[in-house]
């Protein structure tokens, strides 16, 4: 059976790269895992006065991720960090839930420079380590996509071969560990 995924997209941009490559792995994998987006979008920015009564847009973001069997992160690079909506969202799951904890994870992300949100998905790892996030995340495999709009066709899928063949291989390596810590 398919692995029940929730991926988290790091971009707000309705042509976002993370978001194609999300929809792309989709259909790639799509009978060994069953991806749906949990959209960072309508998250309300978090505050602690509100956090023991999520609004709606937090709330549904949270279940998504809470009742997820797994998660993917598809995270861009701001500023040399993740995007500011995406922290937000991720101070939400730290809240009132702990809807990430434990949950078997793995990250991926793209970008147009050449460093493919390296500097990101680093940073990313730091802030998830804090005990109230702290997922199993998948060691190694670490995928970093640069060059992503060089890296795709009009249809949105990815042409090149070696980046397919690397994803591939992350993937049967997520399922495999998946299945060892569920
Ligand atoms: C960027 N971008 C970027 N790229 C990078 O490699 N390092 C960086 O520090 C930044 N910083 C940055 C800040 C801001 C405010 C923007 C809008 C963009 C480029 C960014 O990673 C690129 O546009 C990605 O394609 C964005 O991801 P999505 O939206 O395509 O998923």
């Amino acid at each position: 059976m398919a692995i029940k995924v929730t991926a988290i997209i790091g971009s707000n941009r309705k042509e976002s790269y993370n978001l194609k490559l999300v929809n792309y792995m989709k259909n790639r994998y799509a009978g060994k895992l069953d991806i749906e987006i949990a959209s960072i979008n309508d998250v309300e920015m978090f505050s602690a006065d509100i956090e023991e009564n999520p609004p709606k847009g937090a709330m549904d973001f949270k279940l998504k991720v809470r009742n997820a069997e797994a998660v993917l992160f598809a995270v861009p690079e701001y500023n040399f960090s993740i995007p500011g909506a995406l922290k937000n969202a991720i101070d939400w799951m730290s809240r009132s839930g702990l809807d990430l904890l434990g949950k078997p994870s793995f990250i991926i992300g793209s970008s147009m420079g050449v460093l493919g949100s390296v500097r990101a998905q680093m940073h990313l790892r730091e802030i998830i380590s804090n005990p109230k996030l702290q997922p199993k995340l998948l060691p190694g495999n670490e995928v970093y996509i640069g060059a992503i709009h060089t890296k795709m066709n009009e249809q949105n899928d990815l042409t090149d071969e070696a980046t397919v063949a690397f994803l591939d291989s992350v993937v049967e390596n997520f399922i495999k560990y998946y299945n060892e810590v569920k």
